[in-house]
């Protein structure tokens, strides 16, 4: 699941065979085809914790959908972590209400399917990709001016600042399907770097490819 619909029909022209369209409602792109044999859904989940809960809800209840990999761009405070790393998320901490709205008023530790976890990082050991596993922080807050909070999240080891990651991995845990999120590193927010449009696209094929052939594997 990538956030962005023409990034689905992106992955689903370049990577699947004998695809078809299955979604177009709200332009929210979604194929089904086949990835080496196996059959792969790509569906596109917008941005942020609303649209990318609705459409992971969907997938999970109308759909039977039991393993879930979202991938995405997103920000980092790590000075050691480049523009165009890949970062997975073992969990991911919030500034959103959310999992407190679903659990009770508790604190809801949001993680990864530990298989997928498993899965992703020896293919990326075989792949000779170099990743980044660890903690996220899904904010509510695309553009934030509060650099306090910036310096927090760098002193406490987050690695990926995303808009959808701890939702997606609650949903899955409430219904006992596998989630990972993976993302390309888009935006340096302490040295205040970002990659292009075009740059994404590129960046992004290695996190497809390491994608599509841990889906082969979990
Ligand atoms: N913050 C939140 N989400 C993001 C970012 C970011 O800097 N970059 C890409 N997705």
């Amino acid at each position: 699941m990538p956030g962005d619909p023409l990034r689905a029909k992106y992955i689903a022209e370049n990577y699947l065979d004998n695809f078809i369209e299955i979604n177009n409602t709200r332009l929210m792109l979604g194929y089904t085809g086949y990835y080496k044999d196996k059959k792969i859904s790509i569906m596109s989940h917008g941005i942020g914790i609303p649209s990318a809960l609705i459409y992971t809800r969907e997938l999970i209840k109308e759909y039977n959908v039991k393993k879930i990999i979202r991938i995405g761009t997103c920000g980092t405070v790590q000075k050691d972590i480049q523009l165009r790393d890949i970062v997975i998320s073992m969990g991911a901490s919030t500034d959103s209400k959310i999992n407190r709205i679903r659990f009770n008023n508790h604190d809801f530790s949001a993680i990864a399917d530990f298989n997928m976890i498993f899965h992703v990082f020896l293919t990326a050991k075989k792949m000779n990709l170099k990743v980044r596993i660890g903690n996220f922080f899904t904010t509510d807050t695309f553009y934030d001016d509060d650099s306090n909070i910036l310096k927090i999240l760098e002193k406490y080891n987050i690695i990926g600042i995303d808009m959808e990651t701890t939702a997606i991995y609650s949903i899955a845990s409430e219904f006992k399907v596998q989630a990972l999120s993976i993302c390309t590193v888009s935006d340096h927010l302490i040295k205040k770097e970002a990659i292009s449009a075009k740059d994404r696209e590129s960046s992004f094929n290695e996190m497809i490819k390491l994608s599509l052939e841990t889906a082969l594997l979990v």
